[in-house]
């Protein structure tokens, strides 16, 4: 239950770090090394092609796992939203493996997507924080993410977590094929682990900034660029569920193809810096929107942060940012929420899993 916490989402988001280090330790054995079903591991040996399918939130940590799968292991990814999928599907590969991710395991796009693939006689891998659920009884093989339950409609531990589970399976799969990594993600996740704790002690600098940006505002944008542009998207759903302001995540570079046009005096923009090869063109970008008048939230990672940034996230593996930055965007949303009034639990018109088509 919730204890202490005045709503479900504040106390899940406290869980992330919790929740990662049940992860490291599910996903170990005695000797250090990767623990995962060996028939998983053959699929994705086996496969040639990985089309993930999920819908919302668990769609977003799709963006970012293909990112993983595909840096770490060389096998290509495509993400697809599953309710576009059945009705729309690509030229499938010769040898596809089709991951479906889903924090509940009972979403109906999904399953539709799910049951179509397999008729086709493909393999499925669902990974999911609830094993005994319909995407994991129908699926060939299970990854448990080991969450705990979610309550609050807003996901955040489980995206968290599937993030997680989708750079060791990236990192596995790598191992499997004998692909040499110097990255050992038990100790980048850890890291990682530590990292979101130190934040989540910081709530009142989150309160903040939700008061400075998001006071009385009714839209706002999130930018960034290579995979802080999938953190933004992530953020921006985050935002428009529970706080009903309207909100949008752009790739920094799109943003002069016609967005900016938005932008006007006071309008906040949430950017993200965590990527050094990146780190010059997103400062360009912001200053396009201060330029308009923008009111700008910078949050950067730490070695790339410049004066006057928001906030400061603590240094971690380039690649694992995403479960990093998230948090901040996590609280924020809640706060902005909070200070409207909002049921942050159960905003309106959502339910906790979307069973219908
Ligand atoms: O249970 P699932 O992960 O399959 O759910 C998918 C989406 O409905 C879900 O992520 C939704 O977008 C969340 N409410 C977002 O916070």
């Amino acid at each position: 239950e919730k204890g202490t916490y005045p709503h479900f989402m504040l106390k899940e988001i406290d869980e992330q770090p919790l929740v990662l280090r049940r992860i490291i330790q599910e996903y170990q054995n005695e000797d250090n090394e990767i623990k995962l079903d060996p028939d998983v591991r053959q699929a994705m040996k086996d496969c040639d092609r990985i089309y993930i399918i999920a819908a919302g939130t668990s769609y977003h940590a799709g963006l970012i796992g293909k990112q993983f799968i595909e840096k770490f292991a060389k096998i290509p990814v495509e993400v697809h939203v599953a309710s576009e999928f059945s009705y729309n599907m690509p030229l499938l590969s010769e040898k596809p493996l089709f991951v479906y991710i889903s924090q509940s395991g009972e979403t109906a796009d999904s399953r539709a997507v799910l049951v179509q693939t397999k008729e086709l006689g493909h393999p499925a891998l669902t990974i999911t924080n609830v094993p005994g659920s319909t995407l994991s009884r129908e699926a060939d093989y299970t990854l448990h993410l080991h969450a705990g339950p979610e309550i609050a409609v807003a996901s955040t531990k489980a995206y968290t977590a599937q993030m997680a589970v989708l750079a060791i399976l990236g990192v596995d799969t790598a191992n499997a094929k004998g692909i040499d990594l110097a990255f050992d993600p038990m100790q980048e996740l850890a890291i990682v682990a530590n990292a979101m704790e130190a934040m989540a002690d910081q709530k009142e600098v989150f309160e903040d900034l939700a008061h400075e940006f998001l006071e009385t505002t009714r839209n706002c944008f999130f930018i960034g660029r290579s995979i802080d542009y999938y953190v933004g998207v992530e953020g921006a759903l985050k935002l428009k569920e529970i706080s009903y302001i309207q909100a949008e995540g752009f790739a920094g570079g799109e943003l002069k193809h016609g967005t900016i046009a938005l932008i006007e005096e006071e309008t906040p923009v949430i950017a993200l810096a965590t990527q050094a090869a990146v780190n010059d063109s997103i400062r360009g970008n912001v200053q396009e929107v201060i330029a308009r008048g923008a009111n700008a939230c910078v949050i950067s990672m730490k070695g790339l942060e410049k004066d006057g940034d928001s906030f400061v996230l603590p240094k971690v593996h380039e690649l694992l940012t995403p479960i990093v930055s998230v948090l901040p965007l996590q609280l924020i949303s809640y706060y902005a929420a909070l200070h409207r009034d909002c049921d942050v639990d159960k905003p309106r018109n959502l339910a906790k899993s979307v069973t219908v088509e």
